[in-house]
């Protein structure tokens, strides 16, 4: 549900990103400004996949060397062997897996845990939204 400050904001928003383009247009750079915003929208923000880690993965996760909870430590975890971190105990399909997690390993099983390890234990429906998966991956890029 949205509070009503929420869909005030965006509601602002669409109100100056009209503006803008009006003023864009006005301006016959509309072209340029635009080619801006699109790599911008593609860059992925390690920072706000530090947040979405801290409330989403944090709780299972740690990220510092050798440090296991609920799930293994995900300190180096891009590059590293799916299933490799010694003294935790993996599902038997997870170990399997057989894969160097990497940006599009990662991708996929973020996106849906489950549906890449159907036995696993890692008790997280996913995470949807295309933007914050990025963002999420670029942080965990950042831990080694
Ligand atoms: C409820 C606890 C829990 C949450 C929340 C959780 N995980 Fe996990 N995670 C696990 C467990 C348990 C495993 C081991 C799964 C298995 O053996 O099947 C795991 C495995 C992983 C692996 C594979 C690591 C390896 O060494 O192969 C990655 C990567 C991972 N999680 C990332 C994340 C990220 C990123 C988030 C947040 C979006 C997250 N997890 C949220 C518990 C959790």
């Amino acid at each position: 549900m949205m509070t009503m400050k929420k869909s005030q904001r965006i509601i602002e928003e669409g109100v100056d990103a009209r503006r803008r383009n009006y003023r864009m247009r006005r301006a016959g750079i509309a072209g340029l400004l635009l080619a801006g915003s699109a790599t911008a929208a593609l860059a992925a923000d390690p920072a706000a996949g530090q947040q979405i880690f801290k409330a989403q993965c944090s709780i299972c996760h740690s990220v510092a060397p050798g440090v296991n909870s609920i799930g293994p430590t995900l300190f180096g975890v891009v590059g590293r062997l799916a299933g490799s971190v010694a003294g935790f105990q993996y599902t038997a399909e997870h170990k399997k897996l057989g894969v160097i997690w990497d940006a599009a390993t990662l991708d996929k099983y973020l996106t849906n845990p489950a549906a890449m390890v159907p036995d696993t234990t890692m008790i997280y429906a996913g995470l949807k939204d295309d933007a914050e998966r990025a963002n999420l991956i670029a942080y965990l890029q950042t831990l080694h």
